[in-house]
């Protein structure tokens, strides 16, 4: 059973992994090269796990336990000597990664498992670093952003593990309360970033044709696809639907919507002139620098809402 985990890296991603194992009640040790973004992602958890506290959704001294449960520390071996089971959130870098699993292979137990959580490096390039039985113990376990609040976790299954080992895995998302996904192909972008690829496409397109204004194309999103999306997925809609309709509307649109093969120019342009959304204060819509802290908080409180509904459905 996998009880010690280790997590690597404490970026906008590794800190999130870090909360949700030491939340869920698992023993969590975080390592990074940087110790401020130790202290950094220490300071985060806390105050994420405070909102979670103010909305109810956790106990008031979670936050202290779950904080109690993550060891920090900058020295690799001691980061993953005892773990049973590590995830690297590093830098997308192969030549990095490519380092770094080669590092966590020598220092690890040889029954221990590693896993990635790219966004878009192949499983089967990364474990060029690894030793035969290791590769046969590594797989990639992608999160979503925010880690502590979204429930996916997609999980690899490519023909280099066994089905044991990934059910081990799997029990263990399941354990504390993520969604796991057993991806079957090595695909770039997996699954869930596929489809909102797909749908981002048309969204940037419909902009660029000046079919709407943005607030309404987001809410025609929020309101109409996404709404039921929440609640059952594309395939099921499909079958209330019924796949005749489908097929048929299938026919009457595809062939007006973006199949381009790149990035919208709209986002081009947005980019060119330093349009970057939030973080440069302009995107789609305006981010006026003293309303930024909260309209992040209320995004991440809508999740939690979203999170407590979804317990009905899930
Ligand atoms: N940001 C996202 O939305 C997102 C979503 C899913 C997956 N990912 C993937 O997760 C991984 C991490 O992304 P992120 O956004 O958290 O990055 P980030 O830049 O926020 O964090 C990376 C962390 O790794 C540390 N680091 C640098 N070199 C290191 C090394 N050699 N060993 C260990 N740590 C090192 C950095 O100090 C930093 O704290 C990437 O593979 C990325 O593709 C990102």
């Amino acid at each position: 059973m996998i009880a010690k985990i280790g997590v690597i890296g404490a970026g906008t991603m590794g800190h999130g992994i870090a909360e949700t194992f030491a939340l869920a009640g698992l023993d969590v040790k975080l390592y990074d090269v940087d110790d401020a973004a130790l202290a950094r992602a220490r300071v985060l958890i806390g105050d994420e796990l405070r909102l979670l506290v103010e909305e109810d959704y956790v106990a008031p001294a979670a936050v202290g336990e779950a904080l109690a449960r993550i060891v920090t520390t900058t020295d690799l071996a001691e980061a993953v000597a005892d773990r049973d089971y590590v995830i690297e959130a590093a830098p997308e870098k192969i030549e990095l990664k490519h380092d770094l699993l080669r590092r966590l292979d020598a220092l690890m137990a040889p029954e221990a498992i590693i896993a990635s959580n790219t966004s878009s490096l192949p499983l089967e390039a990364m474990a060029e670093a690894l030793t035969p039985e290791r590769k046969a113990r590594f797989m990639v376990c992608h999160w979503y952003n925010p880690g502590h609040l979204m429930p996916i976790v997609e999980l690899s299954f490519f023909g280099n593990m066994s089905a044991e080992l990934y059910g081990e895995v799997e029990a263990l998302y399941r354990k504390i309360g993520k969604q796991t996904v057993k991806v079957l192909k090595d695909v770039p972008g997996l699954v869930a970033n596929r489809i909102q690829q797909g749908v981002a496409r048309e969204v940037f397109s419909l902009i660029e044709r000046g079919v709407a204004e943005p607030a309404d194309i987001d809410r025609a999103l929020k309101f109409g696809p996404a709404f039921r999306y929440a609640t059952t997925g594309q395939l099921e809609v499909a079958d209330f639907g019924g796949l005749d309709i489908w097929c048929v509307v299938g026919d009457n649109l595809l062939k007006d919507m973006d199949n381009s093969k790149e990035a919208n120019p709209v986002l081009r342009t947005a980019v060119k002139e330093g349009r970057l959304g939030v973080k440069s204060g302009e995107g789609f819509f305006s981010y006026p620098p003293d309303t930024v802290a909260e309209k992040r908080r209320q995004f991440m409180r809508r999740l939690v809402h979203q999170l407590k509904a979804s317990s009905f459905y899930a």
